[in-house]
């Protein structure tokens, strides 16, 4: 017998939001978009290095839930997170399965139904645009994972999700990407370069260097096993992203919020509790809740 596929309410149809659909839906899932108010089809254009493609996800808003969520993708940017789950207030319980697809950590920390079942994504994929067009960058590894087994929808996902693999114990994975984020993201926002600056400005890499340090100290401090060596996983993704604009540099140009809470201050608030200080982190943190580039 065929167990029947999952049906996901959409919390973020921004660019990754929108590549997790597409993939979901060419494996048989069914995914709406959940806006604040009743609103028609959103219609996108996927565009692939080899072909384009089109993709039309329904919209349902809390006034038109009949019944509990089971299946949620949580793909909003973190600043908006609190807002976005609004729409969903009252609709998720124990039985709930939470997929969180976001930059950054303890954006849901407190804020899922207690028994709530949660998984975390963790890529590096690239995609760039404003919705309703979204130009897939690059389609790299994508680690789903935070449970012990992988749901019984995974498989059949893999076959149309280029890249994608299990990871029960996702947490080093998370913190790898979370490193990337908090030394590339902050310093390319705040210098307004793209990502290959890091490997051909002497004083960035410098500033590179000593977040990484203090991140590592950090990290192994909460995990006596942390391998560490993160400068040079950093410049290697920053050498293959070299002509990239980071999300945080594409954020403050456009004067949006940034992600700077969820990652860099993610780390700082784990090492005061630690009763340590990130002062190469704390001062990024400091410098970019100032303007927007001019
Ligand atoms: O947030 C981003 O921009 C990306 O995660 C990364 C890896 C830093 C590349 O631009």
């Amino acid at each position: 017998m065929t167990e029947s596929l999952p049906h996901w309410h959409l919390l973020g149809a921004g660019n990754m939001g929108t590549l997790a659909a597409w993939y979901l839906t060419r494996a048989g899932h069914t995914v709406s978009v959940v806006t604040d108010s009743p609103a028609p089809p959103q219609h996108k254009t996927l565009i692939f290095a080899e072909h384009n493609a089109s993709l039309t996800l329904p919209c349902v808003s809390p006034s038109q839930f009949h019944s509990t969520i089971t299946h949620l993708l949580v793909a909003s940017k973190t600043p908006y997170t609190e807002a976005a789950l609004r729409r969903v207030n009252g609709h998720l319980d124990s039985m709930t399965l939470v997929l969180r697809f976001q930059n950054g950590m303890g954006a849901l920390d407190g804020r899922l139904p207690p028994g709530a079942t949660m998984l975390e994504a963790i890529t590096t994929s690239a995609v760039k645009g404003q919705s309703p067009q979204h130009t897939i960058v690059a389609e790299n590894t994508t680690w789903l994972g935070g449970l012990p087994q992988p749901p019984a929808w995974f498989e059949g996902l893999q076959r149309h999700w280029p890249n994608l693999c299990w990871e029960a114990d996702i947490r080093w994975v998370q913190w790898k990407k979370l490193v990337a984020n908090a030394v590339i993201n902050p310093l390319t926002a705040l210098h307004d370069v793209p990502n290959g600056a890091l490997v051909s400005d002497p004083s960035l890499q410098q500033q590179a260097r000593a977040l990484c340090a203090e991140a590592d100290t950090l990290l192994t401090a909460l995990d006596s096993r942390w391998p560490g060596n993160s400068f040079s996983a950093v410049l290697q993704v920053a050498r293959d992203t070299a002509g990239n604009t980071s999300s945080m540099r594409a954020d403050r140009q456009r004067g949006a919020t940034t992600e700077i809470e969820a990652i860099n201050g993610w780390l700082l608030r784990q090492a005061q509790r630690h009763g340590m200080d990130l002062p190469s982190h704390r001062r990024l943190i400091e410098a970019l809740s100032g303007q927007a580039p001019t």
